[in-house]
Formats: structure tokens, C-alpha cells, sequence
């Protein structure tokens, strides 16, 4: 999540030329003379300044990581400094003083979710876009083929049992419950399918990838498992896709099978493609595969082989973790969670930071050595507390 804030992820994305011109020509046609603008999750700014050579009167462009700081820079010596409100803010929590022409944001993960893009849609389209507004991307599918994909299968396996007379299949079936970059070669063993797909004008908080998916092989080969890209409808004439090899902002994302399987024309592959995210971690994907011969006359049609997948399943716990997640769990608190309950029972506004360091010193003598070690400490947990959305500023 932190990379967010840094330069090195925004110059990857500014340099990502196929992605900078399409989502500055969906702006171009997207935004017009004298309208207001929001960007959600400004990040370098790159979209609130195309907005404004497109001739917005205004952008608001929001952002809750630093990065901010540089967008405002590169305003400034870009001479939109005047025309771009940067406002420093978790757009769940932020207030806009008018409503706004056209919404813009480049939300979208390897994957489509991940960045909670239909949640911060909806939220902002609701609250703050005008009837009629337009809304840059319009829509984003998600795309999945079958296919094989030898040199990436072999080199995420571990060695067969007579290299060291060792047995690896544990490990082995948690690696494959991982999703992984595509770093090579593939050949689809069907045409891609429309796994999932946001509009942006309808999308609400929670919507998530639920399909059930057919196959017809149209090429014989090895079934190693899913790649999936997508294609994003930016404005009525800009469509940006990512289809293998991907682009350098987005590569392409593989769900394995748990084994491969040999698969012929004459073959059926059913796929149930499933995801939850939640809102502070990784997206969970579950990927359950049935492969069916069809042809012969046998009724139902055989299965062949048959996998449930899951990232839940590529998790692995400790003990400890494996109790904390157990709704039986009764949590409690330790001596350093004494000092933050006595903290949070003081935070109504009313205190300052160097009064609390006072009043939590003399509670917790043995805590700090001194009044100013104290200070120092809850500054650092109150910077933490803030930008996790629990206090107000
Ligand atoms: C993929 S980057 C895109 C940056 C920029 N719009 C561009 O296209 O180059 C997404 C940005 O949205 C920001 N972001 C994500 N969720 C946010 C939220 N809830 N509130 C404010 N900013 C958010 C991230 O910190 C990140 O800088």
C-alpha cells in the first residue's frame, strides 16, 4: 500500500507511454472549456494536469498518500496551481464545496480489484458528480483465458521426490494456490472470456468478480492454469488493454492449476472465478476448475479432473494466527494496550499532545524515562491512528 507514496511507482506509471496517452486522450475528449473536475487518488497529479490542458476551470485532486506534496509541485511549476484544490485526504472522508462535471481515476490493479475502485466510485459518483456528469474510465472488463505456460510452471515447482528422495507436495500445493506475475511465454488454449466488468456510471460499493465461465479447447496442449488482463473503456473512442505481454504499469496476472492437465479440442474447461476484497489486504481469489470430455454420447458429460483453488488456501498461519482468526477468540488487552486504551479514552479534542504525554507519564511511570519520551511516542502512534482513519484533524 505504501508504495503509493513513492516516485519510483508514479515515474512507472507517467512513463507508461500507451497508458499516459489514452487516459490523456479520454481526457481530452472527456472534459470540456470551463468544466469542474475530480481526480480521485491523484497520486503525481498526471491526470488533474491533463484535465486542466483540456481546458478544466477547476480540479480537485485528492490523494491520502504524500505524493501529494509532489503533485503540488508539479503544478505549480507547471503554471496550474491556481486552477488544481489538492486536497491531502481518504476520499471517504473528504467534502467537496460544489459538484463536479467529470469524475477521472486510474484505480484499476493487475486484475481489476484491488484498489477498491468501485467503492470510491460510487461513493464520489453519488456524492459529488452532476446529473449527466461523465465519468473517465466508463468501464473496465476483466478478461480470462486457459493456458499453457511450461517455463513459468516449471520454474514455480519444486524437485521431484527422486532428486533428494524428499516429498514437496505441501509446499508445492500452497505455491500454486498464489496468483503470479506472468514473466513468460503462453499459449491460450481458448479465446479470452469477460470474467467481470465495472461500469462506472452503475458500479456500487462491494461488487465483486463472481463468474462461472465455459471453454471450448480450441488448441491441444497443457493446461498450466488462467492468465487474466483487462481492457478499459476510458471515453467513447479510447480503449486500453492489457492483454499478454501486458504493459509496464500493469503485467499480466496467473492463477496455476494444482496440476497440469493435457487437454484436447474435443474438451470442455469449466471455470468458477470468485473474488473478495477486503478493505485493508489483498484481494482473496478462489479459482475452481472442472475439466469434461464432450465428445461420445455419455450424458453427463465426464469429468476429467476436477481442482478448488484459493490465495485463502495459499496462506499460511502460525498457531497464534490461526486462534486470533477463530471467532472464539476474546481478545485482550496487554500492558502496552492499557497505555492506548488510557490514550484513546482521552482523545475528545479537548487535550493537546504535550498535556497527554503529561497526564499518560504520571499514569505510566514505568513506561518512559521521561515526559518528553512520552510526547515522542504518542506523536508517532497518533500519526498512525490518523492515517488509518480513526481521528479527526
Ligand atoms: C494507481 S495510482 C494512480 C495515480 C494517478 N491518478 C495516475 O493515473 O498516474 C492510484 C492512486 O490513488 C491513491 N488512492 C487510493 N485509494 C485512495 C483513497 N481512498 N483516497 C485517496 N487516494 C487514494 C493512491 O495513493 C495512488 O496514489
Amino acid at each position: 500500500m505504501e508504495t503509493y507514496e513513492s516516485v519510483t511507482f508514479h515515474r512507472i506509471l507517467i512513463n507508461d507511454r500507451e497508458r499516459s496517452r489514452a487516459y490523456r486522450k479520454a481526457i481530452f475528449e472527456s472534459v470540456h472549456e470551463g468544466d469542474i473536475v475530480l481526480d480521485i487518488g491523484t497520486g503525481s497529479g498526471l491526470l488533474a494536469l491533463f484535465a486542466c490542458q483540456a481546458g478544466a476551470k477547476r480540479v480537485y485532486a485528492v490523494e491520502r498518500t504524500a505524493i501529494i506534496r509532489v503533485a503540488e509541485r508539479l503544478a505549480r511549476e507547471n503554471g496550474y496551481g491556481d486552477r488544481i484544490t489538492f486536497i491531502d485526504e481518504d476520499v471517504r472522508r473528504m467534502d467537496l464545496p460544489e459538484q463536479v462535471d467529470v469524475i477521472v481515476s486510474e484505480l484499476i490493479s493487475k486484475a481489476v480489484i484491488g484498489q477498491h475502485m468501485e467503492e470510491l466510485t460510487a461513493i464520489c459518483r453519488d456524492r459529488f458528480l452532476k446529473p449527466g456528469g461523465r465519468l473517465v474510465p466508463r468501464s473496465v472488463e476483466l478478461f480470462v483465458a486457459p493456458v499453457e505456460l511450461p517455463e513459468q510452471h516449471a520454474e514455480l515447482d519444486f524437485p521431484p521426490f527422486d532428486e533428494y528422495q524428499l516429498d514437496f507436495s505441501p509446499a508445492r500445493q500452497l505455491a500454486r494456490n498464489h496468483t503470479h506475475s506472468l514473466g513468460a511465454r503462453i499459449k491460450k488454449l481458448a479465446g479470452g472470456q469477460v470474467a467481470y466488468r465495472v461500469d462506472t456510471a452503475k458500479v456500487c460499493a462491494g461488487d465483486n468478480p463472481d463468474a462461472r465461465l465455459g471453454f471450448t479447447v480450441a488448441t491441444a496442449g497443457i493446461l498450466h492454469g488462467y492468465c487474466v488482463w483487462f481492457s478499459a473503456t476510458l471515453s467513447e473512442n479510447v480503449v486500453l488493454t492489457t492483454q499478454p505481454p501486458g504493459l509496464p504499469a500493469w503485467d499480466n496476472i496467473v492463477f496455476h492449476l494444482q496440476e497440469p492437465v493435457p487437454v484436447e479440442p474435443s474438451m470442455r474447461i469449466e471455470l468458477a472465478l470468485r473474488a473478495t476484497q477486503p478493505t485493508a489486504a489483498n484481494p482473496i481469489w478462489h479459482w475452481n476448475t472442472t475439466i469434461k470430455e464432450t465428445h461420445g454420447n455419455s450424458d453427463p458429460a465426464p469429468v476429467l479432473a476436477q481442482f478448488q483453488q484459493s490465495t485463502f488456501h495459499g496462506t499460511v498461519l502460525t498457531r497464534d494466527e490461526m486462534v486470533r482468526r477463530s471467532s472464539q477468540y476474546r481478545p485482550r488487552l496487554t500492558k502496552q494496550g492499557d497505555v492506548l486504551a488510557a490514550l484513546f479514552s482521552r482523545l475528545d479534542g479537548s487535550a493537546s499532545i504535550a498535556e497527554l504525554a503529561v497526564k499518560l507519564h504520571a499514569q505510566f511511570p514505568d513506561r518512559w524515562r521521561t515526559r518528553e519520551d512520552a510526547e515522542i511516542e504518542l506523536q508517532a502512534l497518533l500519526v498512525g491512528f490518523h492515517g488509518s482513519g480513526y481521528l479527526a484533524i
